[in-house]
């Protein structure tokens, strides 16, 4: 198989991600057919795929026409025979657990053409953990996006058992979509990207929750001393307080460092009282106009400012 034989791909999900990747593989010129189990959430995708139009015009990425040629290619149903049987290239998106990816995977696995390279896009779990449920583990791995209207970093990850052509055809397909693959030597919960800023995360969680600075100067030092538009605090808001907790909690469970527990009682306070961040108006900061997005927010504490 080469990467010019891949010519229609089939999302399965088509929630946030889903709707974000298929959206990238028909503006760069691919067929899509997009499955999921709710006529309801199709719907609801045909409504956001508009509003993505919107941020690729907007960012100068598409003109109305090339924006309109896009969601035309794009085919949603409910129906896995049908989204299936032509189906070269896979990208699923369906929920974070790990079962119901398999289940998704091994119904697929008898629809889909031999041929067809299955795709993952989880965030927390690594493929090795349902490759064999999948029914091809050979043409499976992990291909994880982050958010299309914002960057085209992508990171691929196989398995053990992933084969090496299947790995550079992967590769191909990402830079055929505009992307920019971050290749994974081997398996990583976290990817790279992810990995990194859990790492910061942990940093900032340990110094605000043992009360060594405030969450504004925590974000301070670090937008001061790296140039960056973003704090720790400032990024957790963007993503939702809620999410990271999840991410924060799991992993203070597993490693049962009192420290990492610690970081997720802090975050959990957040939760409880419904401050997600920026999607709730309110979260380590208060939206629109966090404090930190002001101009002088890191030289406010300046002397003369
Ligand atoms: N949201 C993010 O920022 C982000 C970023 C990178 C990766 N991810 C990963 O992408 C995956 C999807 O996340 P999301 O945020 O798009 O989720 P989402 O909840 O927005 O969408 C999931 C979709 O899957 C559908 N679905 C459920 N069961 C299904 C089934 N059996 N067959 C087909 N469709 C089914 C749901 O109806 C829903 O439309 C997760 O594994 C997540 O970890 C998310």
């Amino acid at each position: 198989m080469n990467l010019e034989d891949i010519k229609t791909v089939l999302i399965l999900g088509s929630g946030t991600m889903g709707q974000q990747i298929g959206f990238q593989c028909a503006v760069s010129g691919l067929d899509v057919m997009m499955y999921d189990i709710k006529a309801d959430m199709l719907e609801t995708a045909d409504t956001r795929l508009k509003k993505l139009a919107k941020a690729y015009m907007k960012a100068g990425r598409l003109t109305p026409e090339t924006a309109a040629a896009a969601r035309n290619r794009i085919q949603m149903t409910t129906d896995a025979q049908k989204a299936g049987e032509r189906a070269d290239f896979v990208s699923e998106s369906v929920p974070e657990d790990p079962e119901l990816k398999a289940r998704v995977f091994a119904q697929f696995h008898d629809i889909c053409p031999a041929h067809a390279i299955f795709t993952t896009n989880t965030s927390s779990l690594i493929p090795s953990m349902f490759a064999e449920k999948t029914g091809r583990p050979e043409r499976f791995a992990a291909f994880h996006f982050h958010d299309t209207r914002t960057t085209s970093i992508v990171d691929i990850m196989p398995h053990p058992g992933t084969a090496p052509e299947v790995v550079a055809l992967i590769e191909a397909f990402a830079v055929r979509i505009g992307q920019i693959p971050i290749m994974l030597k081997k398996e990583n919960f976290g990817y790279v990207f992810n990995a990194m800023i859990m790492e910061l995360f942990k940093s900032a969680q340990t110094l605000a929750a043992n009360d060594v600075a405030s969450i504004e100067d925590i974000d301070r030092a670090w937008m001061g001393v790296m140039q960056a538009p973003m704090g720790p605090f400032g990024i957790m808001d963007s993503i939702g307080i809620d999410t990271v907790w999840k991410v924060t909690d799991y992993w203070a469970n597993i490693v049962k460092d009192p420290q990492q527990g610690k970081n997720a009682d802090f975050m959990k306070i957040y939760v409880e009282k419904g401050e997600l961040g920026e999607k709730t108006g309110k979260g380590f900061y208060d939206y629109p106009g966090p404090v930190y997005a002001a101009p002088d927010f890191v030289d406010s504490k300046k002397k003369n400012s």
